[in-house]
């Protein structure tokens, strides 16, 4: 059966978003919103996977929304909303609990990254996430979804639910009339020289919200100075650039330089090595900092400008879940059709 091509993608509202969540994601978001129906979501229900102070998750949500509106997300044309004015992600996830196997999120490593040495501790939730993940994208049925590299394992799960409940189900899916699968399998999309920025500080770690130091990541809202100082202290090796990949490939620092220069510029990691290859870092860096002052500041300046208004943010996230529950409740109400729930 051929399925309606739909993205879906989410980010957490949980700290400062990165130069990382915004060239492995949001910035693919933005461009693939010329191609497909695109939903945009800030998953507020994975972020209480870990202690979420109540007074701060709703300015985080609204500064995701700020942040997906400043990079250039057309609300009206596609779909922005928070996770859990929808219910239909909770119902789903419930019913893919059910399908998923314990032996598959034994294998999810974001858990036990996450969980540490204390797993006993770790919340239910926080085991159960890659289930809710799931449900988010099969919710909207939907076929594309872009991410950085760290959530690979997350949709292979994805892709594994999807094919293990049109397998369980097919008698019932094709007896409610719904064809031979009811889930697509959904394909991620993970390209470009930024699938996996890491760390200012230490080029084999990933960017992250959570890493202590301020000064290993760039963040959205960063002004033009702290940029610049950012990354003229970002470790690098003593050696100039060098001219090929390979090489460049050996170096994790200066990979991780020239893979934010040529995300950010639109070019190949190849291209700007033919252009800086040879060339000292404090050149290569000054051109970074040109370059990522030139394409953060206007971001951070509109969501500065639109976090002013929550009334409005709020009414964006309100009319995206409208639209968004016209789509779920038309999944759900099939779903439990076919795995037998009675409903009126
Ligand atoms: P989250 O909120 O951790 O990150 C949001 C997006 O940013 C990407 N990302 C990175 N990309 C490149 N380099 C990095 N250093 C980096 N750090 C983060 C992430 O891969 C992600 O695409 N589980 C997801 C949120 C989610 C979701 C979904 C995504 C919930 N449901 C359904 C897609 C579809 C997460 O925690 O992303």
């Amino acid at each position: 059966m051929a399925f309606k091509q739909r993205v879906f993608s989410g980010v957490q509202p949980t700290g400062n978003l990165h130069l990382g969540n915004y060239l492995g994601a949001v910035v693919k978001f933005v461009a693939l919103q010329d191609l497909y129906d695109c939903i945009y979501c800030v998953v507020d229900m994975h972020a209480i996977t870990v202690w979420q102070d109540p007074t701060e998750l709703p300015r985080a949500t609204r500064e995701v929304t700020a942040a997906f509106l400043a990079c250039g997300i057309d609300p009206k044309k596609h779909i922005v909303f928070n996770q859990s004015q929808v219910t239909g992600h909770a119902e789903l996830a419930w019913v893919f609990n059910c399908v998923a196997r314990l032996g598959w999120l034994n294998r999810m490593t974001q858990f036990k990254e996450k969980a540490g040495k204390d797993r006993e501790n770790a919340s239910v939730g926080l085991y159960a996430y890659p289930s809710l993940m799931a449900a988010d994208i099969l919710l909207y049925r939907a076929t594309h979804v872009p991410v950085g590299e760290d959530q690979k394992q997350h949709l292979e799960l994805t892709r594994d639910v999807a094919q293990k409940f049109n397998n369980d189900y097919a008698a019932s899916i094709t007896g409610h009339g719904f064809g031979e699968a009811f889930f697509p399998l959904p394909e991620p999309l993970i390209q470009g020289p930024a699938t996996r920025v890491m760390s200012l500080r230490d080029g084999t770690k990933k960017m992250s919200k959570s890493d202590a130091s301020d000064y290993s990541r760039i963040n959205l809202t960063d002004d033009a100075d702290t940029i610049a100082q950012k990354i003229r202290k970002a470790k690098t090796d003593p050696h100039p650039l060098p001219a090929d990949e390979k090489e460049l490939a050996a170096r994790p620092e200066a990979d991780n330089l020239v893979g934010i220069y040529a995300a950010l510029a639109g070019r190949t990691r190849a291209d700007v090595l033919g252009e800086f290859g040879g060339a000292q870092f404090s050149a290569f860096k000054a051109a970074l900092v040109d370059l990522s002052v030139a394409k953060l500041g206007p971001i951070g300046a509109e969501m500065k400008k639109l976090v002013q208004d929550p009334a409005y943010i709020d009414s964006v996230l309100a009319d995206g879940a409208e639209r968004a529950r016209v789509i779920a409740d038309e999944t759900m109400n099939a779903v439990k059709d076919i795995v037998g729930f009675i409903r009126h």
